[in-house]
């Protein structure tokens, strides 16, 4: 029972001036550190269930009625000036790691990166899509045949003789032997053959693809490279159709006032047969008998052949069951790096098919 004579002043821990030691230790205490964690042992020093000033708080419940309310109005504001001040400090403390967080974590936005590069498909496949998305609108149908092709399907069904020099081992690459009967395909015409004995007329169909010849790498030729074979059999076709299948794959590839020639040739599997040529991009025809100004990617001919065409000899027609006396057919294949060249501009055809990839970068990353 606390005595009622009792003067809180006369405690020791409730005397005014151990109340302002306690303050100006916690004070000190907390001007002094210099983190945040630091502050945390400060405040549990100065301000925790043991600390002078709760303890001193403490004896208040000993001291009689009617000395606590002076006693508390003397621990009461010291505990608040603690707390004012270890939050204050806990405001700076905070606002100074912000500050150093901002500097330390800051990112550079313009370092160079050392992401891969994004991966995009070869110019030379979507000039392939790009020119067989042209027929599939216009209702024609992608047909495929193997890369490894027997040489039936390559020479023989396209009524190429046994003597014709493109089967020679000049040309053409044999698989295994050159009796193995297997050949990496020259052309993409053996698909013509296995789309005639697969389907019934109407047929329209494309294959685009690739096609392998001994050939050398110069600016435009490479032994590997790629056709967009095209066929069509159906009542009543003629060479006009042809021409104009043509000149529509020239104005979609190319655009309109192309200037292209066709020029008779012969095909063993077409009857007539022609190559269209395209007017050199380069020089326009200029290095034609210019010797000053000679082009290298028209080698000062003026033009570039594209492609063969002509209409389908009757007699292949027959040999894949369709009756000559009621359909007709004409057929097509085109070199695709030499679209890609006059389509963009390419030089060269050694820079398509060298595989450095700041030549197909600079394709962007079509899909
Ligand atoms: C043919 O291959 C015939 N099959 C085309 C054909 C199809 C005629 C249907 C009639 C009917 P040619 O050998 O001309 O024809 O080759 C066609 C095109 O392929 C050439 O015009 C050229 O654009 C491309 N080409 C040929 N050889 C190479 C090569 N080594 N490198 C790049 N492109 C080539
Ligand atoms: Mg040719």
């Amino acid at each position: 029972m606390p005595s009622e004579n009792f003067d809180p002043v006369e405690v020791a821990a409730l005397q005014p001036e151990h109340l302002d030691a306690a303050v100006d230790a916690a004070l000190a205490a907390f001007a002094a550190v210099t983190s945040l964690d630091e502050l945390k042992t400060a405040t549990l020093a100065h301000d925790g269930d043991r600390s002078p000033l709760a303890l001193a708080n403490r004896e208040i419940g000993a001291l009689p009625p009617a000395a606590r309310k002076a006693a508390g109005q003397r621990v009461g504001p010291a505990r608040g000036r603690v707390r004012q001040a270890a939050a204050a400090r806990q405001r700076e403390l905070e606002a100074e790691r912000d500050a150093r967080v901002l500097v330390e974590e800051a990112v550079d936005v313009t370092l160079p990166t050392t992401r891969r590069p994004v991966g995009a498909r070869h110019p030379v496949t979507t000039t392939m899509e790009r020119i067989s998305d042209g027929f599939l609108a216009m209702g024609w149908e992608i047909a495929e045949g193997p890369e490894a092709e027997s040489s039936w399907f390559n020479f023989d069904a396209l009524n190429t003789p046994p003597e014709h020099p493109s089967r020679a081992l000049t040309d053409t690459f044999y698989v295994g032997s050159d009796t193995s009967g297997v050949v990496l395909r020259t052309q993409t015409s053996p698909v013509q053959i296995r789309s005639m004995l697969e389907r019934t007329p109407p047929i329209y169909i494309v294959c685009p693809g690739k096609t392998f010849r001994t050939d050398e790498l110069d600016a435009t030729h490479t032994p590997v490279f790629h056709q967009l074979e095209g066929l069509a059999v159906d009542e009543g076709l003629t060479m006009a159709h042809l021409r104009g299948t043509l000149d529509h794959m020239v104005a979609d590839m190319f655009g309109p006032g192309t200037i292209t020639r066709l020029r008779p040739h012969y095909f063993p599997f077409t009857e007539p047969s022609a190559e269209m040529d395209l007017q050199c991009f380069v020089c326009h025809g200029e290095s034609v008998g210019n010797p000053d100004r000679p082009c290298r990617t028209c080698k000062s001919e003026g033009w570039i052949e594209w492609g063969g065409c002509g209409m389908v000899d009757p007699r292949v027609l027959t040999a894949c069951g369709i009756d000559p006396d009621r359909y007709s057919g004409f057929a097509f294949g085109m070199g695709i790096e030499r679209t890609l060249m006059f389509r963009n501009g390419v030089e060269d055809m050694r820079d398509i098919v060298e595989g450095d990839v700041r030549f197909s970068a600079a394709f962007g990353v079509e899909a």
